[in-house]
């Protein structure tokens, strides 16, 4: 039995009458940019992700740009990022001509809160940790030196849809929060989309105004903005994924602990989930000595598997001019030598998790 790594199309044969009429309605009501499909869905998205605002955009990189614009960040700024993320946490930074400032990561994936405070210079504005593979950072400890410092953080939860801390849902602690709707995201679109969300009016009307050409009245534009609005097909799509979404994270933590319980005597090493937290597993990543040889083992059986990510971003070549070395981030540069992501998506079952377990315990190497 081969077990892909994620399987968009077997959720899309479990709600398939649901997701054709959603998108012939839109077809035929013409609804095809912003519209009442992302007027619904903010509503709805704000009541999930219990946040008092949510502003729809194209995806959830202009997302964290739009966010960064709101907050006036700017050349000479710095802004604090963990070592290990997708490209885009790093890269809106620098975009908006403004430095990264990266900090190791823990052994939870996330940015590592005690080595945050030494990295504040003058210039720094704000702190955007990320929930990386659906793990929730330490946000009350993150909120607590923002407040020391005086700065904004913005909490990066593209692949963390419904994780909480101590109970409460990320992207509610921060001054605001960014979600990506990717297709392969625990809440996906059938094509790019993303979502801003924040308890302040002030911050969610101005990146509203940003995504729409700095207009608050058609016409009107009373500052220079872009272009970076939710397509009404893509908000159709949303709508009818919102309700199962529960369901969906529900299944993933099941076959995380499945996972989690069937590796413990194996020869990788399982995720670590903080006490009282709530880990949504966008990804089902653990670690192994002999990482390459294991992926190749897997891959040569039919399970499919990946690296997030090869290379922490410091070392990335377009950051090559900041001069950092591995010394700087070692847990992150052991950890990319270590990591494979597992398959792991809401309509698995045991047997195809069994069979990973399986795989991955008649590795000899
Ligand atoms: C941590 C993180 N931040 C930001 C993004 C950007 O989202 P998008 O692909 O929708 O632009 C992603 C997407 O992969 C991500 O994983």
């Amino acid at each position: 039995m081969n077990v892909p790594f994620v399987d968009l199309h077997a959720q899309y044969l479990r709600y398939k009458d649901e997701f054709d009429s959603a998108i012939a309605n839109v077809i035929s009501e013409t609804a095809f940019i912003s519209g009442k499909h992302a007027k619904a869905f903010e509503a709805n998205f704000s009541e999930y992700a219990q946040v008092g605002h949510t502003v729809s955009c194209a995806n959830g990189t202009d997302s964290l740009e739009i966010l960064l614009d709101v907050l006036g960040v700017g050349p000479g700024d710095e802004v604090i990022i963990p070592a290990l993320s997708w490209i885009s946490t790093a890269e809106v930074i620098g975009t908006r001509g403004a430095t990264p400032v990266f900090v190791d990561i823990d052994e939870t994936y996330t940015i590592n809160v005690d080595l945050i405070e030494e990295k504040i210079t003058p210039q720094t504005r704000g702190i955007m940790p990320v929930h990386l593979y659906g793990c929730p950072a330490n946000m009350p400890r993150i909120m607590e030196i923002a407040e020391k410092h005086n700065l904004f953080v913005i909490e990066d939860s593209a692949q963390a849809h419904g994780a909480e801390w101590g109970g409460q849902r990320i992207a509610t602690f921060g001054t605001a929060g960014s979600f990506s709707f990717y297709p392969g995201k625990n809440l996906g679109a059938y094509g790019d989309a993303g979502g801003m969300v924040t308890d302040s009016e002030e911050i969610a009307n101005k990146a509203r105004m940003i995504a729409n050409h700095g207009q608050p009245k058609k016409h009107e534009h009373i500052m220079e903005g872009r272009n970076s609005r939710m397509d009404g097909m893509q908000a159709a799509i949303l709508n009818v994924k919102l309700p199962y979404i529960e369901t969906w994270t529900e299944e993933r933590i099941a076959h995380a602990a499945r996972y989690t319980e069937l590796l413990k005597e194996s020869s990788v090493q399982t995720p670590i989930v903080p006490e009282g937290a709530r880990h949504v597993f966008h990804l089902y990543v653990v670690q192994h000595d002999d990482r390459d040889g294991l992926r190749q083992h897997l891959a040569d059986h039919g399970i499919g598997n990946a690296i997030h990510y090869p290379t922490p971003m410091p070392f990335m070549p377009c950051y090559a001019h900041l001069g950092y070395t591995e010394a700087d981030f070692p847990v992150a540069t052991a950890a990319c030598k270590r990591i494979v992501s597992l398959p792991m998506y809401p309509e698995m079952t045991n047997e195809h998790i069994d069979r990973v377990v399986e795989t991955i315990n008649s590795y000899g190497g």
